[in-house]
């Protein structure tokens, strides 16, 4: 009995130590700009998985944004995917000012993700029609980014504290906070059609549908103004073609914060912001909020 129940206790610590971790990929398909792929297969992956593309901030790495987020224990009790890219450039920031980027099918970081996407649906058996993207601060700029240029590939988007897609065209400068030209961080602003024009420009002729989207910012954020938050919803707003509905205070307290919640079009399904008081950079993801937008938590 005694043995047994060691025995018992070994197997379940060998299976614990055994399970599902994060792994690098090689050979994951066109990748022009040479960033990296690691991915999170849970032990129990679902039939068609869903897919979730995990950004990093800048400074950050796949391993740092692994254990950012809860996505892991999710994916674990759900069974969906994560992939976590990684870039080494420009001190670990995404390329969101490369027009490469900014465009359908053109090279830059963003093609090398749409490869990570497309070797993981394939290989296993994947949703490709749950393909979601998040990310922090650059994460959240190239969330923008991935939505505009692959509508057709990502379902829904969530982005903690980032800039409207297309805010960095043009900056010569490095896409990171100590680069010389910080004109879109500190809230650069156009008109949602002048918004909405970028996000056509990056694949002209495109009319499917549009990726959803929820934006998350803090309004005490000095390094990504919270006006770059409201650009945002400007531009998916005139994309998606959602106006404001209703502005609900308190709707959602992550982290002890106090947020006022945007709703766009009837329900915010579409579009929906979050504006936290006193929260700086960058807003803590809040999981449950995210995979409820994304529909896979209810
Ligand atoms: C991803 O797959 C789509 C659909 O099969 C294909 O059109 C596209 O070229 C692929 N993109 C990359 C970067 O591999
Ligand atoms: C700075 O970046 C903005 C876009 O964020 C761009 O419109 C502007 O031309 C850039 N300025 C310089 C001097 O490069
Ligand atoms: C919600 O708040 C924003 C920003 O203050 C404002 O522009 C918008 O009109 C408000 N929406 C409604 C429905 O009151």
């Amino acid at each position: 009995m005694k043995f047994s129940s060691t025995a018992v206790n070994l197997l379940a610590s060998a299976s614990w130590v055994l399970g599902a971790s994060l792994q690098q990929v090689s050979n994951f398909g066109t990748n022009p700009t040479s960033i990296q792929m690691y991915i999170y297969v849970p032990d129990k992956v679902a039939t068609k998985p869903p897919i979730i593309v995990a950004l990093h901030p800048c400074g950050g790495s796949a391993t740092e944004w692994y254990s950012g987020t809860k996505l892991p224990s999710y994916a674990n009790s759900r069974g969906f995917i994560v992939i976590y890219p990684q870039t080494t450039h420009y001190s670990n920031c995404w390329d969101v000012n490369n027009a490469g980027s900014l465009t359908h099918g053109g090279a830059g970081d963003a093609q090398g993700i749409i490869s990570m996407v497309n070797y993981t649906l394939s290989k296993y058996g994947g949703d490709g029609t749950k393909v979601y993207v998040m990310g922090a601060s650059s994460g959240a700029m190239m969330t923008n980014v991935m939505v505009g240029s692959y509508p057709d590939v990502f379902e829904a988007g969530a982005a903690y504290s980032g800039t409207a897609f297309a805010c960095f065209a043009g900056s010569k400068g490095d896409p990171t906070p100590f680069g010389s030209n910080q004109t879109c961080a500190q809230g650069l602003q156009h008109t949602p059609e002048q918004w909405a024009q970028f996000v056509y420009n990056a694949y002209p002729g495109y009319t499917g549908r549009r990726p959803r989207m929820q934006v998350i910012h803090g309004l005490a954020d000095t390094l990504v103004r919270p006006q770059c938050g409201y650009e945002q919803l400007k531009q998916w707003s005139a994309v998606l073609g959602v106006s404001s509905t209703k502005n609900v205070t308190g709707a959602s307290v992550p982290e002890g914060s106090a947020y006022t919640q945007m709703v766009y079009g009837d329900d915010g399904s579409k579009l929906v912001g979050y504006f936290g008081q006193g929260v700086g950079h960058f807003a803590p993801p809040n999981e449950p909020v995210m995979l409820r937008f994304f529909g896979l938590l209810s």
